[in-house]
């Protein structure tokens, strides 16, 4: 039995977008993706409740052999990484956080919109990040319920969703990070509304 399977989740699809970055660099290993779509949405559930989610997620992926555990969600990783690593001492978890030290390497000039759950903005991890590569032309967007429209898939509520909320931004902002994984599944809905911007939402 293989014993060095690599766990990967999130609150439904949103960490596909991780899985497919992540095959691309490691293709010969054995990956488990744990798609948490009863839980969805992570971004607005509290710290306890989401600490136990992640415990049982992680207990049903060590079950299954998984040595490595990638947290493919901005929100958990925000908030419970220090849970579980604390937890489980001997198992490595991979945490990942919005991409907002990019815009500080490559496009630090420019207005910025950061896009995440109400749960990743509000975290601290995200305010030490936010404090650190301050542009001091940055603009949070708690997307409120956008993690679950995509997940639903329905397209019109996508397109209603992302106009209604976005528009206002359209002429002042040039870079966009999509802090939820979630979010890349509608960079084209994005770039609709607000026109030619610059995406960040992984390392380069
Ligand atoms: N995809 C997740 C993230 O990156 C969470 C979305 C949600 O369930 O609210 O934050």
């Amino acid at each position: 039995m293989n014993e060095n399977k690599i766990g990967i989740f999130d609150s439904g699809i949103g960490g596909v977008t991780v899985l497919k970055e992540i095959i691309k660099l490691l293709p010969n290993e054995d990956y488990i993706y744990y798609s948490d779509s009863k839980n969805n949405p992570y971004g607005d559930k509290n710290d306890d409740e989401l600490n136990l989610i992640c415990d049982n997620i992680t207990k049903h992926l060590l079950e299954k052999n998984c040595k490595i555990i990638v947290i493919a969600c901005n929100t958990a990783s925000a908030k419970c990484v220090n849970y579980l690593r604390e937890k489980y001492k001997s198992t490595l978890f991979i945490a990942i956080e919005p991409a907002y030290k990019m815009v500080y390497d490559y496009a630090y000039e420019k207005p910025t919109l950061v896009m995440a759950t109400k749960g990743t903005i509000e975290s601290e991890r995200f305010n030490l990040l936010l404090k650190k590569y301050d542009n001091h032309k940055t603009y949070l967007l708690p997307c409120i319920g956008l993690a679950n429209i995509i997940e639903e898939g329905n397209h019109e509520k996508i397109v209603n969703y992302l106009q209604e909320n976005l528009s206002k931004y359209k002429g002042t902002i040039q870079n966009v990070v999509l802090g939820c994984t979630h979010y890349p599944l509608v960079q084209d809905e994005i770039k609709n509304v607000l026109g030619e911007v610059t995406f960040f939402n992984r390392s380069k």
